[in-house]
C-alpha cells in the first residue's frame, strides 16, 4: 500500500510547521555552492506548499530566515533575498489559483525595501483567500517574538495577563498552534522556533536534507504523527 493510501485524511494535522534545514549540506555533498542548495530548497518548498494545499492542510509555516541567519556570508544572504523575491513573483498566481493566503511572521523591517514591498503586496493580494494559510517565518526568532508580545501587553495596559493574552500578541495570533513540527537533516534542536506555540506539538525529525524532502517524506511525517497518541498532559 502506498504511503498516501495509509493516511487517515479525517485526522490530519491542522497546522504543520517546518524547519527546512540541510540546504548547505545538500550542496556540499555535490561540491556545489551553498546557494544552489537554497535554490533546490525553494523547489522543495514549492512542492510541499502545493502538496499541503492539495490534501487540505489549513496552516503551513515554513522557517525561511532566522534572526541568526544574518551571521552568514553576505553573498549567501543576498542569494536568499533574491530567491525569496523570485519565489514571491513566481508563486503569486499559484497562490491565487489555489486559494492560499500568504502571511509573514517575524520582523521584516530590516529586509531590503523592494522585498518588503513584494512581501506586503503578496499578503495584501492573498489576504482573503481561505483555503490554506502559508506562513513564512522571516527574520523570525521566537524569543524576540515573545518579548514583543510582552511589550504589546504592557503598552495595552493589560492587568494580570493570561496565557491567552500572550498567544494573542504573538505573530501567530488567532492561528492554531502547530500539531506537527517537522525538522529536516537530523538536528535535534528547536533553534528558537515557535517556542510558545509548540508546547504540545508532535516533533518529527528526519535525516533527509531539505532539498531531498519529497512528497513521500511529507506523507511519512504525517503517518508518524497519526501513529502518536496525543495526550496534552493527560493520561
Ligand atoms: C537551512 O539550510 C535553510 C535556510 C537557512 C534557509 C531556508 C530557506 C529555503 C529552503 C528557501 C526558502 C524559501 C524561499 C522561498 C526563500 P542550511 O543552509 O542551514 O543548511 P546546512 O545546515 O546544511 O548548512
Amino acid at each position: 500500500m502506498s504511503l498516501k493510501a495509509r493516511i487517515d485524511f479525517s485526522n490530519l494535522p491542522s497546522h504543520i510547521a517546518v524547519i527546512m534545514d540541510g540546504n548547505g549540506r545538500w550542496a556540499k555533498k555535490r561540491f556545489l555552492p551553498r546557494n544552489l542548495g537554497h535554490t533546490n530548497g525553494v523547489k522543495t518548498a514549492k512542492n510541499i506548499v502545493e502538496l499541503a494545499r492539495s490534501i487540505d492542510i489549513k496552516v503551513l509555516t515554513l522557517y525561511a530566515f532566522s534572526t541568526e541567519n544574518w551571521k552568514r556570508a553576505q553573498d549567501e544572504i543576498s542569494g536568499l533575498m533574491f530567491l525569496l523575491k523570485t519565489y514571491l513573483k513566481s508563486e503569486l498566481q499559484s497562490m491565487i489559483k489555489n486559494n492560499i493566503s500568504f502571511r509573514v511572521i517575524g520582523d521584516i523591517s530590516k529586509f531590503p525595501k523592494d522585498i518588503q514591498a513584494e512581501l506586503k503586496n503578496t499578503c495584501e493580494i492573498t489576504k482573503n483567500n481561505d483555503g490554506m494559510i502559508l506562513n513564512f517565518a522571516l527574520n523570525y526568532g521566537s524569543r524576540q517574538e515573545i518579548l514583543r508580545a510582552l511589550k504589546n501587553i504592557i503598552d495595552k495596559k493589560i492587568d494580570n495577563p493570561t496565557e491567552q493574552d500572550i498567544s494573542d500578541n504573538l505573530y501567530t495570533a488567532k492561528l492554531p498552534d502547530p500539531d506537527l513540527l517537522i525538522r529536516t537533516s537530523g538536528e535535534m534542536r528547536i533553534s528558537n522556533f515557535m517556542l510558545w506555540q509548540i508546547a504540545y506539538s508532535e516533533i518529527y525529525v528526519t535525516d533527509v536534507l531539505w532539498p531531498d524532502f519529497s512528497e513521500e517524506e511529507f506523507y511519512k511525517a504525517i503517518l508518524a504523527y497519526q501513529q502518536r497518541e496525543r495526550r496534552f498532559g493527560g493520561v
